[in-house]
Parts: structure tokens; C-alpha cells; sequence
């Protein structure tokens, strides 16, 4: 059952998944269920998800197959009728497609919806089933650790924690999935991933776009919970993490539940020192002249939020111990990238140096979106003459042969979801970690106005104290868009 069927999410991301997935004979036994407000008929909803599949995919093989599994319902979210008759529609068309009562239960809505469907799905019933009930929750998922707690605990009373699914779509994202492999596949990394020879790490996660229509939502939210507590830390656990014992999803939700508990917690007056805020400006993005952040629509015109954070997150821990993880993110800025790159320290001595030129660190860049890939930075000799090293770069992409039929990150989810396996979705240690983190920062940031907004014209990679938080450290942020990857056609 989708909640929130007619909306963007389902009609952008959801259906075309589940046409990919019915595509590849990945599903045979479904129905869904499209539910939301508005009064449609069977017979609409059906043409708008094949409209949808066609407009996201093109493609229209087996498409009238595919939408007779869908039926609709209209729905008023407070209303126990309405889940009673959504109730007796599961249970008929349940021995039709042979479901053996097993109910998926998609929340893509509001989030102020989140609590009271699940309560209604228990008292009126739609969770007494003889098979599985699962419940995926789209983020986001409290607006800090107080409501996160109360949502969980209205969720708690009708699906235990096994049974909750809460997406962070970066998780689905084929690089970022990658992540536990190149560091747990490879010998040559492994032995090396700690603070004797990593200096620093970059997690950037840039965007072209402003904050759009969705200007009411964003200006409770901001850069900070938008995009840091879910996305961004859930990356720096991804690379922080011990070696699981074991792929289960338990083993690895612990290996990044420890990784919560030993980031540094910042607090008071030091926030300042350790996280930069940005707020766009007006400015050129490709090309385009665009307006500044408070001239959006349903954005505050003295708005304080912020649309741009980038930090040094600190991981107390044997491993990690003096290694920044820097990170930033933002909107409006000059290109839509994300790029993890990993600086190994500095050779004790440059048997090679030139006055004109130093030896480059090693990096290992993993190229998360747009180009999905892997390089290695490393230092060999240039061709002919003298013994000059000069910077090679091993790249690995993502392309042709390796990414045919790469599934969309909503597929994989809704995939892994179906199959019970929780692994790609935040368990709820996860999220309590990182909001009481990222709520230290915002509780000071509430506090206290930023004088300098806009700090960064739009097109560009956010404010000057931005750059300034690595030059402290000796560092600079590698300028993502020269660390391409090599695209073999
Ligand atoms: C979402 C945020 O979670 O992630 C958006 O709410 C942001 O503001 C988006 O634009 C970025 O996702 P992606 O996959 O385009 O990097």
C-alpha cells in the first residue's frame, strides 16, 4: 500500500521502480495499493502510473500486465473508515494474487502523517496479518531528537524495529553501496584505512539546484537536518566503520551504531570552530542567472537558514583518532557532485623533489554521482629523462559493460524491502545518534542569527570560512570537479 500514491515521489520514483523490478521477473505475487485523498477511480490510477513509467522510462513492454496489479483508494488519514475499507479491499484481492497476507506499507507523504497512519494500521487492524508487515517511512524522520523519539514510539505501537524500513535513498545509491566493498575487498586498503596513514577525509555532496517549491519545508529544515543528519553521516559511518563480522544487517547497523558513539561531541561555543553555514546569494548557475535564497517562494526574506553547512567531524576511536572527516554540502552551488575523497598522509621523505613542484598525497576518490567510479591518485615516474615522479591516476568507471541494468537506488530499496533485508535502511540507534549530534549545532545556530547571510554567491562552492576550516588544518578541499573519472566508451 503506497500512502500518498497521486504524489511526487510515487509518480517520480516509486512506480517507474516497480516497473523496472516486474521488468525483471523480480516480481510476480504483488498488488499494490495507491491511497491518498483525492477521489480517483481504479481506471485513472492505473493510467497515471502507466504515464508515469512512460515519462520516466519510455518504455511501454508489458505495461498493461504491469498497472492491472494496481487499484486505488481514496483515503482521509483520520478517519477509521477508511482503513477498514482499505482493509477489506487488501483481503480481497489478497487470494488473487496469492500475497499469503504479506502487507508493505509505503509512507510517501508528510510527515506529520507518519505517527497516526501507523496508529490507525494497528487499531484498525491492517497490521493483523498472517504473513509479514513492514513499514517504510520516508525521511524525514523527526526534525530532532525529541520528535524523532515520538515518532518512533507512535511507530513502535504497531511494527517492532525488525519491521521498520527507513529509507535514506543515498543508501541505495549504487557507490555508496560500494563503499564496504572496495574497503573490505581489497587488501591494499584495508591495512591502510586508520589515522597512521590517512591524513584527512572529504565527503562533498554538491547541488545546482535552489531550494525550489519546496521553500516551506525547507526553511524548518535547512542544510543541516535536509541533508547532514541522514545522508552525510550515514557516509562518514559507511567509512568509518570496523569490519562487520558478518554482512548481516544487524552486524553492520552495530559497526555503525559504534561509529555514532565515538564521533566527538561539539557543543556551545565551539560549534562555531568546527561548522560552517552558507546561505546562497544570487549569482549564475550554468550559465543561468538565479535569485538569492529569501527571494524564494515561501522563504522568510530575513531568512536565517542555512542552505549550505560543511564540518570537520572528529571520530574518537583507536582508528580514527586525528583524522578529520570534513564534509559539506550545499545548494546553488557551482556543480551537482558528490565525492568522497580519501587523502593518505605524506611519504616520510621526498626522495623526488622539485623547487618548482611537491609530490601529491595519495587519494583515493570514490565518485558517488554523477559518474559513479573509483581513482587512485599515486605519484610515478614521467616518461623519459630524469627520475621525475608526476601524478597517474587508476580509474575505474561505472560505465558500460559494469553499469548495465544498474538499478535506480529507489529499486534496489524497495527490492531489499521485499526481500526482508534491512540493511540499506537506518536502524533507529542510527538516527537517535545523529540528531542528538546535529542538534547540538542547531540548538546554537537557533541561538544565534548569522550576520554575514548571504555569505556565498550562487555558483560557487559556499563561503570563504568554508575553505578556511581546512586551511586551519593545513588542508584545502580537492576542487571536486578536477577529480573526474576517466569514461571509457
Ligand atoms: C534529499 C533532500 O534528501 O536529497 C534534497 O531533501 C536534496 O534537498 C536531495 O536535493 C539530494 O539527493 P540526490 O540524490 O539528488 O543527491
Amino acid at each position: 500500500m503506497i500512502f500518498g500514491a497521486t504524489g511526487d515521489l510515487a509518480v517520480r520514483k516509486l512506480f517507474p521502480s516497480l516497473y523496472r523490478l516486474f521488468q525483471k521477473g523480480k516480481l510476480d505475487k504483488f498488488a499494490v495499493i495507491g491511497v491518498a485523498r483525492r477521489p480517483l477511480t481504479t481506471e485513472e490510477f492505473q493510467n497515471s502510473v502507466k504515464d508515469s513509467v512512460i515519462t520516466a522510462l519510455g518504455k511501454k513492454e508489458k505495461i498493461d500486465e504491469f498497472i492491472s496489479h494496481f487499484y486505488y483508494q481514496s483515503h482521509d488519514v483520520a478517519d477509521s473508515s477508511s482503513y477498514q475499507n482499505l482493509k477489506n479491499l487488501a483481503q480481497q484481492i489478497d487470494d488473487k494474487y496469492e500475497l499469503e497476507g504479506n502487507r508493505i506499507f509505503y509512507l510517501a507523504m508528510a510527515p506529520e502523517f507518519f505517527g497516526p497512519i501507523a496508529l490507525h494500521l494497528k487499531s484498525d487492524g491492517l497490521t493483523d496479518v498472517t504473513g509479514y508487515k513492514r513499514l517504510v517511512i520516508e525521511k524525514p524522520f523527526g526534525h530532532d531528537l525529541e520528535s524523532a523519539k515520538v515518532l518512533n514510539n507512535q511507530i513502535r505501537k504497531a511494527f517492532s524495529e525488525s519491521e521498520v524500513y527507513r529509507i535514506d535513498h543515498y543508501l541505495g545509491k549504487e557507490m555508496v553501496r560500494n563503499i564496504e566493498v572496495i574497503r573490505f575487498a581489497n587488501a591494499i586498503f584495508e591495512p591502510l584505512w586508520n589515522n597512521r596513514y590517512i591524513s584527512n577525509i572529504q565527503i562533498t555532496s554538491s547541488e545546482t539546484l535552489g531550494v525550489e517549491e519546496r521553500g516551506r519545508y525547507y526553511e524548518t529544515s535547512g542544510a543541516l537536518r535536509d541533508m547532514v543528519q541522514n545522508h552525510m553521516m550515514q557516509m562518514v559511518a559507511l567509512l568509518a566503520m570496523e569490519p562487520p563480522i558478518k554482512l548481516t544487517t544487524d552486524e553492520i547497523r552495530s559497526e555503525k551504531v559504534r561509529v555514532f558513539r565515538s564521533l566527538r561531541m561539539i557543543k556551545g561555543d565551539k560549534i562555531n570552530k568546527y561548522f560552517v553555514r552558507g546561505q546562497y546569494g544570487a549569482g549564475l548557475v550554468e550559465d543561468q542567472q538565479v535569485p538569492e535564497y529569501r527571494a524564494e517562494p515561501m522563504v522568510d526574506n530575513e531568512s536565517n537558514t542555512e542552505t549550505f553547512v560543511a564540518g570537520k567531524i572528529m571520530i574518537d576511536n583507536f582508528r580514527w583518532a586525528g583524522v578529520p572527516f570534513y564534509i559539506r554540502t550545499g545548494k546553488r552551488m557551482t556543480t551537482k557532485s558528490t565525492k568522497i575523497v580519501v587523502q593518505f598522509k605524506d611519504i616520510p621523505m621526498n626522495l623526488y623533489y622539485q623547487p618548482e613542484k611537491l609530490l601529491n598525497p595519495n587519494l583515493l576518490v570514490i565518485h558517488i554521482q554523477p559518474e559513479e567510479g573509483i581513482t587512485l591518485h599515486l605519484n610515478a615516474k614521467k616518461a623519459g629523462g630524469h627520475l621525475n615522479a608526476q601524478e597517474v591516476k587508476l580509474s575505474f568507471a561505472n560505465t558500460g559493460i559494469h553499469a548495465m541494468n544498474t538499478p535506480e537506488g529507489y529499486e534496489k530499496l524497495l527490492y531489499d524491502c521485499m526481500r526482508g533485508d534491512a540493511t540499506n535502511f537506518t536502524h533507529w540507534d542510527e538516527v537517535a545518534y545523529s540528531w542528538a549530534f546535529v542538534d547540538n549545532i542547531s540548538e546554537v545556530w537557533e541561538k544565534t542569527k548569522a550576520e554575514d547571510y548571504p555569505n556565498y554567491e550562487s555558483g560557487t562552492m559556499g563561503p570563504k570560512a568554508a575553505d578556511e576550516l581546512l586551511e586551519k588544518d593545513g588542508f584545502f578541499w580537492w576542487p571536486v570537479n578536477a577529480l573526474d573519472v576517466d569514461i571509457c566508451k
